[in-house]
């Protein structure tokens, strides 16, 4: 062939050949990787001319209302279809025929509210399916038919009350995770969920079934012809979920719940994660979560818990993290978190609590976060972080806290981020030692502030030199105030129950007026009283001389304080000494009747043998009249 020929030939050939490759629909944009993007272009069909080894279409944001039968047959390399925010209210029944290795469609945010049957049938590859934002009133049994390869589906935020039918999702055995928040689901019907077998994760947040009963219980009620309402209460029926033996996550977050009972949770043995926040549950009943074993995260915050019982969180031993944020429980009762040995996060802000037993978080040796911050806590028992040795994060921010205990973290071992922002914090001797422990065990503080005393306020707690913590003196409570010293003992010692900072120094009174301290008596002058280097009083020659009041002031230069102290002088103790008086009083009556009958059964002998001889001459001489009253009675008395 000539040059100029082959020449236009080949031109010829080009040209067709760039026709046929690129014949990109108008408003739409191409490229070489088979995508088509006509997103927000204004298109109210769906483009005809597409090429058949397009991959990627996207057509969201248009004006499509309607998909024809076989729109997509020649489309057998499409991956991924999304026709998401359009018109669409009709999908006749065959249009998604040819797309057979279709991975994601996205139908999501249009006014749909009925699909033909089968329709779904020729995406046999679909994995993902995005159906949320439209208008179904009910989702039929097997809508889904058999999709075997379907492993999510979306159905959120539908707009008007959808009913799922009792085996809607049977085909999808290899589904594995269902999303339905959202979508004005007004009750779980028995069976809905049957198949799953596979389904990891299910979200049916944001619905109101939590407020409806089931239709097995409504029937129960209707045919029992009362109003049962702990019945009515109990909306979940047993079995909802027997078949998710797969499942992992639950959301059932602002569902209207009012109750639930372990029934529920019956077959939802490999549930690892619940969420139950915003409902309205007002108590838990004891072993609800026994047939939940595995569960490791559970949330209920949001819920008015004023209810919990001891036995709320039984059989809990695998949780790790429990969140209980703004419930209304008040007060943490002795046992409550038992079981939970394996906690490692706890959250209980603005929980209205006031009060936590002090055993609350025994045995917690895998805490390390607690969450106690905007609660109305005044007061640590002392022994409450005993069990939380690995505690590194701690946030009390925004309670009644003036104070903690020196000895509060003897059991933690640090590193140890404290917050105490928001606290009226009293700045004296007894919050002296948070500082220096945080240096030696590691931590930080946040920039909490002194409230009191007046020299302090607005000073951060980490701030404030050591040196500068002041107590005028105060009482110890530990310590002593009444004492009871044994008679004849060589030595006795009382000690001031008093503290301050600086050290106060020391006065005493003894019950006879003299005043001492430790530097104005050096040694028993005369007396039996003498003041130790450390102020202790020191009594000799323990007599009842000693007994009665003794007073010890305290004073530094911010204050004084005067305590009284009681000394008893006493043998034995009351209790000992009344016994001893019943069993000496029960020895002298016995005693007393022993001589009383020892003397007198001779005395009466010897008094009847006088008798004896006396009364013949009576009785035969006429002159001395009848038997005399003594006689009389002394012989009454012998019978
Ligand atoms: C969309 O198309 C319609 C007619 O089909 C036209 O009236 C309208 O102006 C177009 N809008 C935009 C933003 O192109
Ligand atoms: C596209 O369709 C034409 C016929 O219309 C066919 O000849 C061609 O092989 C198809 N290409 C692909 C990639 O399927
Ligand atoms: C939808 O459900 C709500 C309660 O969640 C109810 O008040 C409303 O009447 C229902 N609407 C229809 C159309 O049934
Ligand atoms: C559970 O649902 C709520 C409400 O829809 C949502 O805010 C939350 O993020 C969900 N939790 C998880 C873990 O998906
Ligand atoms: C403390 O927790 C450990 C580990 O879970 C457990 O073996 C032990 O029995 C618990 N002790 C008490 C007193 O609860
Ligand atoms: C609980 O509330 C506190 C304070 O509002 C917040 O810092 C924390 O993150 C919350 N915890 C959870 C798990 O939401
Ligand atoms: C602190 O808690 C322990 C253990 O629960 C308890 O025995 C003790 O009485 C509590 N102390 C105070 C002062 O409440
Ligand atoms: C404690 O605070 C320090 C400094 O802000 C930070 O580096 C560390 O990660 C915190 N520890 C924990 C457990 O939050
Ligand atoms: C005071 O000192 C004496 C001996 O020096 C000692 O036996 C006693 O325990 C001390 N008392 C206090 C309260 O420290």
């Amino acid at each position: 062939m000539d040059g100029p020929v082959r020449g236009i030939l080949m031109a010829c050939i080009f040209f067709k050949f760039i026709i046929s490759a690129s014949p990109c629909p108008p408003r739409c944009q191409c490229d070489t990787n088979q995508m088509v993007s006509c997103a927000g272009s204004n298109q109210t069909v769906i483009p005809g001319d597409l090429q058949n080894s397009t991959r990627f279409l996207y057509l969201e944001r248009n004006n499509i209302e309607l998909i024809r039968e076989n729109t997509f047959s020649s489309l057998h390399h499409l991956e991924e279809l999304v026709l998401a925010q359009n018109k669409l209210y009709e999908i006749e029944s065959g249009a998604f025929t040819g797309l057979s290795n279709l991975d994601k469609l996205f139908l999501e945010e249009n006014s749909i509210t009925i699909l033909p049957p089968g329709i779904f049938a020729p995406l046999v590859r679909l994995t993902e399916l995005h159906l949320g934002g439209n208008r179904f009133p009910v989702i039929p049994r097997n809508l889904f038919g058999s999709m075997p390869s379907l492993e999510r589906l979306f159905v959120e935020g539908n707009q008007v009350n959808l009913t799922i039918e009792s085996e809607a999702f049977d085909g999808l055995g290899n589904l594995m995770e269902l999303s339905l928040r959202s979508s004005r689901i007004q009750r779980l019907s028995h069976g809905m969920f049957s198949g799953l077998l596979n389904l990891a994760r299910l979200d049916l947040s944001l619905n109101t079934f939590g407020s409806f009963t089931t239709d097995v219980r409504k029937d129960l009620q209707h045919l029992k012809g009362k109003r049962d309402s702990h019945t009515e209460l109990t909306t979940l029926a047993e079995g909802t979920f027997a078949d998710l033996k797969s499942l992992v996550d639950l959301n059932m977050s602002s569902c209207s719940l009012k109750a639930i009972n372990r029934n529920i949770f019956k077959g939802l043995t490999s549930l690892k994660q619940l969420y139950l926040s915003v409902n309205q549950l007002r108590g838990i009943d004891e072993g609800t979560f026994c047939e939940s074993l595995n569960l490791v995260l559970l949330e209920l915050d949001g819920n008015p818990l004023e209810n919990l019982e001891a036995g709320s969180f039984r059989c809990l031993y695998r949780l790790g993290y429990l969140n209980l944020n703004h419930t209304e429980f008040n007060r943490i009762g002795e046992g409550f978190f038992k079981e939970l040995n394996e906690l490692a996060v706890i959250s209980l802000s603005s929980s209205g609590i006031v009060e936590i037993a002090g055993d609350a978080f025994q045995n917690k040796s895998r805490l390390t976060r607690i969450d106690l911050n905007d609660n109305g806590i005044k007061s640590f028992n002392t022994s409450l972080f005993d069990g939380t040795r690995n505690i590194r994060t701690l946030r009390l921010q925004n309670n009644q806290i003036k104070s903690l205990p020196e000895d509060i973290f003897n059991g933690v071992s640090g590193p140890l981020n404290l917050s105490l922002k928001g606290n009226p914090l009293v700045c004296d001797c007894q919050l002296d030692w948070i500082p220096g422990w945080l240096v030696r065990n590691g931590g930080t503080l946040d920039r909490c502030e002194c409230d009191q005393p007046p020299a302090l306020h607005g000073i951060h707690l980490d701030r404030v030199p050591y040196d500068d913590f002041h107590c005028t003196p105060y009482i110890v409570n530990d310590l002593p105030h009444i004492y009871n010293a044994t008679p004849g003992d060589k030595r006795f010692e009382i000690v001031c129950p008093v503290s301050g900072k600086p050290p106060p120094t020391i006065t005493w009174t003894v019950p006879n007026g003299e005043t001492m301290s430790k530097k104005t008596v050096p040694e028993y002058p005369n007396g039996l009283y003498r003041v130790r280097e450390n102020d202790t009083l020191v009594i000799r020659d323990i007599s009842s001389a000693v007994e009665g009041e003794f007073t010890c002031e305290a004073r530094n230069n911010l204050g004084h304080i005067s305590v009284q102290i009681e000394v008893q002088v006493v043998q034995i103790s009351n209790s000992w000494m009344t016994a001893f008086l019943v069993v000496m009083i029960v020895l002298f009556v016995s005693c007393a009747i022993c001589l009383l009958v020892t003397f007198l059964a001779p005395w009466r002998r010897r008094r009847r043998r006088r008798e004896l001889t006396r009364t013949p001459a009576r009785r035969v001489d006429p002159r001395y009249g009848p038997l005399s009253p003594i006689a009389e009675g002394n012989e009454t008395d012998e019978l």
